[in-house]
């Protein structure tokens, strides 16, 4: 092809996917879907070189931030609404399983592995306000669910997480639990408080150009596992907290919402919050039976 035109161009580009080598049936689907709505992009914004030069220098700055405390695509993704609506595609409800949400930039691997009750706090702030977090784990039938393993990870009160903080221990404020034979967990740590994205650098850049603020609400972070059930990422957000309906990332449901309530005089912290799950079968385990 010797004459692309601005007509033809798209035809051209997919007609090419395959011609010289092996091609998968999913990457020819996504493949011509991203030329398709790139050109189209293009098209309808009349977008000029020197933006596409910007565009290109924008990605590789992003790039050039990337490390293994900072994922700068995940966060632009974030801004986008780009991992919200992914994790939705993901991991579409379609029972009485708990709503997933983004798992975000800040997880990690391995955390201390912490007996049912026990803290994740290794650094106290002046400002903290102590929680209890407890509640059940269920299938779909209600039953509830033994040995599910439950990682929690949040910012301090300072809205650090502990891995963007140098004054904050390893592993502060993270721990993973496990659910007993009724399907109970229980962990004691700290009010969640709002905190802003990582905006220092491509992500702030892009936050700017949309006329968009960096801030997210307070909020838990869960991961729930356990094997013939599908992984649930989560969070549960502070009912009380500022940026509930304008989060930066989107990544609020009215189902995460929970109260924190003063604590009785059984408990030893500021407040409890019991918030429940429920965990959906994996398909090839409910195939296999
Ligand atoms: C978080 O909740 O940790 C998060 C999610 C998306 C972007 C940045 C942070
Ligand atoms: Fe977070």
């Amino acid at each position: 092809m010797r004459n692309v035109t601005i007509e033809n161009v798209t035809d051209v580009v997919i007609g090419s996917l395959g011609k010289n080598g092996e091609i998968t049936e999913r990457n020819r689907e996504i493949l011509s879907a991203l030329v398709r709505h790139l050109h189209e992009f293009c098209k309808e914004v009349n977008l000029q070189h020197y933006e596409f030069l910007g565009a290109c220098d924008f990605l590789a700055r992003a790039g050039h931030v990337c490390d293994d405390k900072r994922q700068e695509f995940i966060l632009l993704g974030d801004i986008l609404g780009v991992e919200v609506l992914v994790d939705m595609l993901t991991n579409r409800v379609e029972g009485t399983e708990s709503e997933s949400t983004v798992i975000g930039p800040f997880y990690r691997e391995n955390p201390p592995v912490l007996p049912k009750g026990a803290s994740t706090v290794q650094k106290h702030f002046d400002d903290e306000e102590t929680v209890y977090f407890e509640g059940h784990v269920r299938d779909a039938d209600g039953s509830p669910l033994a040995g599910v393993i439950i990682d929690v990870w949040e910012d301090a009160p300072n809205g650090l997480y502990e891995n963007h903080d140098p004054d904050q221990p390893d592993y502060n404020l993270r721990g993973r639990f496990i659910t007993d034979d009724n399907g109970h967990y229980a962990f004691r740590a700290v009010r969640p408080v709002p905190y802003p994205i990582p905006d220092n650098e491509t992500a702030g850049e892009l936050l700017r150009a949309m006329g968009h603020h960096p801030n997210r609400p307070g909020h838990m972070h869960f991961i729930l596992s356990k094997d013939g059930y599908r992984p649930l990422v989560s969070q549960i957000y502070d009912s009380t907290s500022a940026w509930l309906d304008d989060d930066s990332v989107f990544a609020v449901k009215e189902s995460l919402v929970g109260e924190f309530k003063p604590a009785g005089d059984d408990l030893d912290t500021d407040l409890h919050v019991e918030f429940d799950f429920t965990l959906k079968r994996e398909v090839a385990a409910v195939a296999a039976e």
